[in-house]
Parts: C-alpha cells; sequence; structure tokens
C-alpha cells in the first residue's frame, strides 16, 4: 500500500485529511512541522508528501528543498492560502508537484494526489525497468551490450577466481582500468590490496625504487628503508599501467619476479618473495612492440596468459545509448538539476555516431557530463555540446574522403551517400532502424538508396 506524508501545524487538519485519504485506499502519515516530517522520513517509506506553505520555523518550501536533496523523486504537494499565488509558483519552480489552494473538497485533493501516484509508479517502473536492462548488460559498473563487451564480461567471470596474469590491450579511455579494478573486486583478493602503478609516469630510477623499493643508503637521498609497489601488493593484485613503456632493463627483472617470484629491493641482498595477481595494461600494439625490438618476448608471454582486447568505442557504438543513459543517471545523482535530464535528441544520435571517439569512453562520458550542465531542458540538444567536441566532429565528417576540387554538389551526394551507408551498416540493413538514425522517414530513404544507387545487400 502506497503511504502519503500529510503536513501540517494545525493537527485537527492533518487527521481530516489522514481519514480522506485512508478511505481512498492510502496509508498516512501525519507530522505537525517541519521538522517532525523530516523524522517520519528517516523513519518510513513514503511515496508522496502533501504539505501546508504556511508553517512555523521550517515553511513548506524549506521543506520542500530538504526533500529534494535527499529524494528528487518522491513527489510533494503544496497547500497554499488563497491569494498566495507567487509562494505556489515558487514552490514548483523548486520541484514541487503540485499546489492547491485551500480552502478544498475532497474531491480535488484526491484527483490531485492520484495524478502524482500514478506518475511516481510509471517514473518507478521505468527506474526498474532500466536497472533491470543495465544489470543484464553491465558487469559492476562496465557497460556494454555489444557482442564485444559481452565476450570481455564473460572472461572476466572466467579469470577473476583465479591467478593467471592478465594483459588488458586498449586505446585510451576504453576502460582497461575500471577492467582490472573489476578483475580483482571479483576475486578472492578482493579484501587485499589493489596497488597500481603507472610505468610511464617515472623516470627509470625512480620506477626502480618505486616497483621494489629501496633499502636505507641505496642511493643519495634514500634515508630509510622503504617497501615497493611489490610488497604493498602481497597478497593482492598489482596493476601494472602502461607496461609498453617499461624501460628495458626493468622488462629483466620484472620477468624474473613474474619466474621466480622473488626479487629485492633496490640496494639490498635480501631476497623478497611476494605472493600477488598481476594484471598489466597497454594502449600499445605490444605484439609490434616485440618485432620492432622494443619489448621482450619472453616477458611478452609471461603477461599474455589471458588477454583481454577492449574495443574501442567506435568500434561498439550499439552501446552508446546504454552508456550515455548510464553518464546521465550517474551525473543526476550526483547533483539536483531543475529540469532532470533525460536523453540525448536524434540530432547529438546521429551526431554523435558520426564521431570516431579517440577519446573513447572518458571523451564520452566528459562530453554528456559537460552537456548535462548547459542543457536548460530534458533532452540533450547539439546546442548544449561543447564547442570543441562540435567543432572536431563536424570537422572529421567534412575532411573525409572529399578530393579537394570537389564540387559543392559532389561532396554533399558523397557525404549522404557515406552517412546512409554507415547507418544501415549500424542497423543491420533494416531500414527502418537506419531511417531512424538518420533522421529521415523510410521511404525518403528508399528513395535515396535507390537514387544513390546502393547496394545495401554487399554491405556488410
Ligand atoms: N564500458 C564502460 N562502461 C562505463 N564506464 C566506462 C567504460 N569504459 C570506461 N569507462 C569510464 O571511462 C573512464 C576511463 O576509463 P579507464 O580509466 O578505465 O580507461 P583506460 O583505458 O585505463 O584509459 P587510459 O589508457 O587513458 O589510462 C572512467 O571514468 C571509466 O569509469
Ligand atoms: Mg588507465
Amino acid at each position: 500500500m502506497e503511504t502519503i506524508l500529510i503536513v501540517d501545524d494545525e493537527k485537527n487538519y492533518t487527521l481530516i485529511l489522514s481519514a480522506v485519504l485512508e478511505d481512498e485506499g492510502y496509508e498516512t502519515l501525519t507530522a505537525n512541522s517541519g521538522a517532525q516530517a523530516i523524522e517520519k522520513l528517516n523513519e518510513c517509506d513514503v511515496d508522496l508528501v502533501l504539505t501546508d506553505m504556511k508553517m512555523p520555523s521550517m515553511d513548506g518550501i524549506e521543506l520542500l528543498e530538504k526533500i529534494k536533496v535527499r529524494d528528487p523523486y518522491l513527489p510533494v504537494i503544496m497547500m497554499t492560502a488563497y491569494g498566495t499565488v507567487e509562494k505556489a509558483v515558487e514552490a514548483m519552480q523548486k520541484g514541487a508537484d503540485n499546489y492547491i489552494q485551500k480552502p478544498f473538497d475532497n474531491d480535488s485533493l484526491i484527483l490531485y494526489v492520484n495524478k502524482s501516484m500514478s506518475m511516481r509508479r510509471v517514473i518507478n517502473e521505468n527506474r526498474q525497468l532500466r536497472n533491470a536492462v543495465e544489470n543484464w548488460y553491465s558487469f559492476g559498473n562496465i557497460i556494454g551490450k555489444s557482442k564485444v563487451m559481452q565476450d570481455v564480461f564473460e572472461t572476466i567471470r572466467k579469470v577473476a577466481p583465479s591467478t593467471a596474469t592478465t594483459l588488458i590491450e586498449g586505446e585510451s579511455g576504453t576502460g582497461k582500468e575500471l577492467v582490472a579494478k573489476s578483475i580483482h573486486f571479483n576475486s578472492p583478493r578482493k579484501d587485499k590490496p589493489f596497488v597500481a602503478v603507472n610505468c610511464s609516469a617515472l623516470a627509470e630510477t625512480l620506477l626502480e625504487s618505486e616497483l621494489f623499493g629501496h633499502e636505507k643508503g641505496a642511493f643519495t637521498g634514500a634515508m630509510s628503508t622503504k617497501k615497493g609497489r611489490f610488497e604493498l601488493a602481497d597478497s593482492g593484485t598489482l596493476f601494472l599501467d602502461e607496461i609498453g613503456e617499461l624501460p628495458q632493463s626493468l622488462q629483466v627483472k620484472l620477468l624474473r619476479v613474474i619466474q621466480e617470484k622473488v626479487f629485492e629491493r633496490v640496494g639490498g641482498t635480501k631476497p623478497i618473495s611476494v605472493d600477488i595477481r598481476l594484471i598489466a595494461a597497454t594502449n600499445k600494439d605490444l605484439k609490434k612492440e616485440m618485432e620492432d625490438g622494443r619489448f621482450r618476448e619472453d616477458l611478452f608471454y609471461r603477461l599474455n596468459v589471458v588477454r583481454i582486447s577492449l574495443p574501442p568505442l567506435r568500434h561498439r557504438m550499439e552501446d552508446m545509448h546504454l552508456l550515455s543513459q548510464h553518464f546521465i543517471d550517474k551525473y543526476t545523482e550526483e547533483r539536483i538539476y531543475d529540469i532532470p535530464v533525460k536523453g540525448i535528441d536524434q540530432a547529438v544520435k546521429r551526431l554523435f555516431y558520426e564521431y570516431s571517439w579517440p577519446g573513447n569512453v572518458r571523451e564520452f562520458e566528459n562530453v554528456i557530463e559537460r552537456a548535462m550542465l548547459m542543457c536548460p531542458g530534458d533532452m540533450i540538444t547539439v546546442s548544449d555540446l561543447p564547442k570543441d567536441f562540435t567543432d572536431n566532429a563536424f570537422n572529421r565528417l567534412h575532411l573525409e574522403d572529399i578530393p579537394s576540387n570537389a564540387k559543392l554538389y559532389e561532396t554533399l551526394t558523397l557525404v549522404e551517400k557515406k552517412m546512409i551507408e554507415r547507418a544501415l551498416r549500424m542497423a543491420n540493413n533494416v531500414q527502418s532502424h537506419a531511417a531512424e538514425i538518420l533522421g529521415i522517414g523510410k521511404s525518403g530513404l528508399n528513395q535515396k538508396i535507390k537514387k544513390l544507387k546502393l547496394d545495401i545487400n554487399s554491405k556488410n
């Protein structure tokens, strides 16, 4: 049964309203001040708040603000005195669902309450549905419904319980660190340390002492003995990020630790043994580095026990919708917006599909976050996108494959053709879906396919 909290400083009045709403099948709670209302909200699950505007100490607006900070989705109906329209407007601007002027008859009250309640039900169902879909299409906070990402989840599931050394490859921003952490936190070592080292961030000698530690007096400035990351990660997971940048001399040392599971601190002679699970990540093509002689072959094979290749975002654009909803939800929870952003409009979707996302998911998240800050309504439009992003996105569209002596008409035809081909590919040749992506009608698309003589069956 749904519960309504009724707040009014006149005790008798709350009792009357309570009787009316209980007759209508709701459970009710009553409070005679804002402070009492907050107490009740802390103690009980409430589905709707019906509050008086004018109350001593904390008034209705202040209570509304407190409620919206706690739960932006909890509907609030304001009861206002006759002739206080400005206050009612203020309440609506601050997120009240509705307002009702005193005195009112029971039927109007019930109408308002039922309306807000059914809205709440729809919103809740939507959120539950979305959560269910996200759980299905995610592994912890890694999102992806594309086949490649589903395969990545499967691999994480399989390798997490073991101690197998894992190599994660992928361009910048594809989620390498996220995957490394999720392997650790889904492993039996999850309560032990996860220690990360960025192999490209330090000069060679510093990196060596960072990894293996040093004895007192090992070099100028080594005032005391210091444990390295290998020791700190003992019984947990060591994450070697940017392993492709590891200097050759340290590649040899790392190989020895992996093979013999012992090492010495810099300046020390005592062998130290550790029990660690190793995960390495790189945005370089290690095979190529190896062929070019920059990465040791024996080390490569030691690291490459399990390999996880994270696809660039442009190769899994079918995940874009889920990712945008995921980030919109994430930033909605972190902030309170006047109008909560619900999604991105068709034109933005098209632009996103078109763009190559060199910074991958990190760049995507960043663009969504910045657009949400600019967005005045509930849908992100092209004008909300950061200017540097749109400039870049549009530029790419124009520069690709256009001969320098091309005429305008030819160029437009070329771009049109490319966009249609791409949309068809993304839509698995289902024309109605492709038309949706392009923002045109199905018959319009069909005509264009004929006019441009596109052989859609031969597209992969
Ligand atoms: N599949 C995904 N689902 C949700 N968020 C993701 C996903 N992939 C990456 N992210 C987010 O994108 C950002 C970058 O991810 P991460 O730091 O793991 O990338 P990376 O591959 O290690 O990048 P770099 O090579 O630049 O270090 C993080 O905020 C991360 O949470
Ligand atoms: Mg990283």
